[in-house]
C-alpha cells in the first residue's frame, strides 16, 4: 500500500464512496483522458524536469502527450489543457478543478487519466482516489513506452531498472514527506515504517539482481560486438524523435530480405541489419528507441544506455518528420541529447546527416521549400519512407559520407604474408585484388581510421600507399 496524505483525504466529501462499476470496453482498449497541466510561469521552473531544450507551446505539449498515449494504443476519449496557477502539494490541481475534472472523467467512463507532468506519489494517489481511475504521470507514461519498445534483453532490463528506481525514489520521497508532516510525533495513519522499509528492501534486492544481470548481458554483448568489429563494415545508426518514421525507414532501406551477414547479429538484436549501398559499400544499420521531449531526469540513464550504438556509429541519420509543425523544437531536443553524448549535430560534414522524412505529406509549395532549405549547410536529404521518394539519393549520400571518413589504401603482399592478408580481410573492406605474379598480390582496401594504426604496425607504415578511388 502506498502512503496517502491524510489531510487531502479528509477534505474529500465522501471518502467511503463505493467504487463505480464500469461498462466493459468493447474495443478492448483502455478508455483514457489526457490532461496537460499548464503551470503559471513562476511555478514552471520548480517543475522542470529533464533535458528539454526548446520551450514548446502548451498545445504542442498536449499533442505530444496524446501522441505518446496513442503509441500505447489507448482509447483517448478526451484531452485538454488544464491551467494551474498554484500547484497544490496534495492534488496538484485546486479542489474545484479536481471536482470539475471528475465530472469529465466520469462522463467518459475513463479507466485511466494521464497527467502530463511529474506528480508526487501523494498527488497521484489522491487524484486516483478522487477520480476513481488509475493515474499515470509523465514519467510513468514514458516508462510504459520504453517498456513496449525495449526489444533487446538489455533494453528490457534497463527499463525495469528505471521503473524500480522510480518506485523506490517515490517511496523514499513520500517517507520523508510523512516524516516531515508528523514532526517527529505520533503517526497520522497510512502504512507503518516497517511496510515502507520492507518495500524498499524488496525493491533494492530486485535492483541488485537486475544490475548483476545487466552486467552479464553487457559482457556477452561486448563479445558479440567484438565479433561485429571483425565485420569490416562501417555502422550507421538511426535516431529521431518518436514517430518520425525511423522504423519505416529502417525497413525501406534494408528491404524485407535478410542477408547472410545478418545472421551474425540479427538473432541477438533484431534492430540491426546490413545495408547495401549503390557503389557496392556494405554497412550495418541500427534502429534506436525514439527521443521524447523533456525526458524526466530519472530516465536519462536508461535512455542513454539504449543509445550505445549511436555513440559508436560512423554515421548518424537523424530522421525528422518534416511535415510536423513541431519539427523545429523536436530537432532541438534530439540535438541536445546528441550533444550530451558528445556528438555535435551542427558540425558541417560531421557525423550527423539529417533525413527529412514524410515529404509526401507536404503540398507542392511546401515540398519545394524544404527541398531548397535542405541544400543549406549542414545539408539534409528529403525523403518519404512510405513512397520511397528520395531513398536512392539518401543511399548515395550515406555511401559518400561513409567513404569520406575511410581511407583507401593500396598494399602489396608477398606470398608468405598469409596471416597479414587474413587480418586485412577480417578488418578492412577489400575493394580490389590483383595478382602481381609469383604469389604476390596487390590489394586496394578501405579502412576505418581507428584500424589504420594497427595495420601500420602489422605491415609497416612505409608499405601503405594512398590509392586513387
Ligand atoms: P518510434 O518507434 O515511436 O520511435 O517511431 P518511429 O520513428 O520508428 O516511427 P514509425 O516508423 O513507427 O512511423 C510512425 C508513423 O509514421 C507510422 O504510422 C508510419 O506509417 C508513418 N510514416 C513513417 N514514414 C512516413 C512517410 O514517409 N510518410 C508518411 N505519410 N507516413 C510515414
Amino acid at each position: 500500500m502506498r502512503p496517502t496524505n491524510p489531510k487531502a483525504l479528509k477534505r474529500k466529501k465522501t471518502p467511503a464512496e463505493p467504487r463505480r462499476e464500469r461498462e466493459p470496453n468493447e474495443t478492448g482498449r483502455v478508455r483514457t483522458v489526457v490532461l496537460s497541466p499548464v503551470l503559471a510561469p513562476v511555478t514552471r521552473k520548480l517543475h522542470r524536469t529533464g533535458t528539454g531544450a526548446g520551450e514548446r507551446s502548451p498545445t504542442a505539449r498536449l499533442e505530444e502527450a496524446v501522441g505518446l498515449a496513442l503509441a500505447l494504443d489507448l482509447d483517448i476519449r478526451a484531452s485538454g489543457l488544464v491551467p494551474v496557477s498554484r500547484p497544490k502539494p496534495a492534488t496538484l490541481f485546486g479542489a474545484g478543478k479536481v471536482e470539475e475534472l471528475e465530472g469529465l472523467i466520469r462522463g467518459e467512463d475513463a479507466e485511466l487519466v494521464i497527467v502530463d507532468l511529474a506528480l508526487t506519489p501523494v498527488q497521484q494517489r489522491n487524484l486516483e482516489t478522487a477520480w476513481n481511475a488509475k493515474v499515470l504521470d509523465r514519467t510513468g507514461l514514458i516508462l510504459e513506452i520504453f517498456g513496449e519498445r525495449a526489444r533487446t534483453r538489455e533494453g528490457r532490463l534497463q527499463v525495469e531498472l528505471a521503473h524500480l528506481v522510480y518506485q523506490k525514489s517515490r517511496l523514499v520521497r513520500s517517507w520523508t514527506h510523512l516524516e516531515r508532516q508528523r514532526g517527529g510525533h505520533g503517526f497520522l495513519g497510512g502504512p507503518g515504517e516497517t511496510q515502507i522499509e520492507t518495500d524498499r528492501r524488496l525493491i533494492s534486492e530486485r535492483i541488485d539482481v537486475i544490475r548483476r544481470e545487466l552486467e552479464q548481458v553487457r559482457r556477452t554483448r561486448a563479445l558479440h560486438r567484438k565479433s561485429r568489429e571483425r565485420v569490416p563494415y562501417p555502422t550507421v545508426a538511426l535516431v529521431g524523435y518518436t514517430n518520425a518514421g525511423k522504423s519505416t525507414l529502417f525497413n525501406a532501406l534494408t528491404g524485407a530480405g535478410v542477408l547472410a551477414e545478418d545472421t551474425l547479429f540479427a538473432t541477438l538484436d533484431p534492430t540491426i541489419r546490413s545495408l547495401r549501398l549503390p557503389g557496392g559499400t556494405k554497412a550495418v544499420l541500427s534502429d534506436t528507441v525514439g527521443f521524447i521531449s523533456n525526458l524526466p531526469t530519472t530516465l536519462i540513464a536508461a535512455f542513454r544506455a539504449t543509445l550505445e550504438e549511436v555513440q559508436e556509429a560512423d554515421l548518424i541519420l537523424h530522421v525528422r518528420d518534416i511535415a510536423d509543425a513541431a519539427t523545429g523544437s523536436q530537432r532541438a531536443d534530439v540535438n541536445a541529447v546528441l550533444s550530451e553524448l558528445g556528438i555535435d549535430a551542427d558540425e558541417a560534414l560531421g557525423r550527423v546527416l539529417e533525413v527529412w522524412n514524410k515529404s509526401d505529406l507536404l503540398d507542392e509549395t511546401g515540398r519545394q521549400r524544404v527541398e531548397n532549405e535542405s541544400h543549406r549547410e549542414p545539408g539534409a536529404v528529403v525523403v518519404s519512407a512510405v513512397t520511397g521518394f528520395g531513398l536512392d539519393a539518401l543511399r548515395s549520400k550515406i555511401e559518400r559520407r561513409l567513404n569520406r571518413t575511410r581511407d583507401v589504401l593500396r598494399i602489396e603482399l608477398g606470398p608468405d604474408e598469409g596471416s597479414l592478408e587474413n587480418w586485412i580481410y577480417e578488418n578492412c573492406e577489400v575493394v580490389e585484388r590483383s595478382n602481381l605474379g609469383e604469389g604476390a598480390t596487390a590489394l586496394r582496401i578501405r579502412i576505418a581510421p581507428q584500424k589504420l594504426h594497427m595495420l601500420a604496425r602489422l605491415a609497416g607504415s612505409a608499405r601503405l600507399g594512398e590509392a586513387a578511388e
